[in-house]
């Protein structure tokens, strides 16, 4: 059986990252979706709440689980037995900090591989801060944030919360 994580912040999942995640699950047996601590980031959303969006996001996707590891992903990874890390590329600029960190984590871990899968085409600009700056302003998020959560992420954020 082969087991990938999808890792990120996900603050909040957008339908970019979905489009990920769906397309990762058509290729691997099991996909965790895990929200980790990227500590170059002060997230609006708490792990719990941004698990639960996950959780409803994907909830019709069999082979989809989701989780949280506060530490290093490749220590999640070897205690998971996971042995690919799936992540989406979107522009050119995303290129070099994911690079990086995929060396990085094979290099802490061997047998930890990374792969990118494009981003569609249509969620090429996508990114949760852009999403979260439309929705404090009330602005129109629909083509951006899965239809679950749509309505709990606007209001949660017009509360200035
Ligand atoms: O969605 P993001 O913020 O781009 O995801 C980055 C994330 C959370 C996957 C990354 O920061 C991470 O793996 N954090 C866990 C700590 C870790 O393993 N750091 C070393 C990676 S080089």
């Amino acid at each position: 059986m082969t087991r990938a994580v999808v890792p990120g912040s996900f603050d909040p999942v957008t339908k970019g990252h979905l489009d990920i995640i769906e397309r990762a699950a058509r290729i691997f047996d099991e996909i965790i979706v895990v929200v980790l601590q990227n500590p170059a980031k002060h997230t609006t959303f708490t792990v719990e709440e941004r698990m639960d969006f996950i959780r409803r996001s994907t909830k019709n996707i069999r082979n989809v689980s989701v989780d949280s590891f506060d530490g290093l992903l490749v220590d999640y990874m070897r205690r998971k037995e996971a042995g690919v890390v799936v992540k989406g590329l979107r522009a050119v600029s995303d290129f070099e900090y994911e690079y990086q960190m995929a060396l990085t984590n094979h290099k802490l871990n061997p047998d930890v591989e990374t792969l990118f899968l494009n981003t569609s085409q249509e969620y090429m600009f996508l990114s949760s801060s852009i999403v979260k700056q439309i929705a404090s302003f009330d602005g129109d998020v629909s083509d951006f944030l899965p239809e679950q959560i749509r309505d709990d992420v606007q209001k949660r954020l017009r509360k200035g919360n």
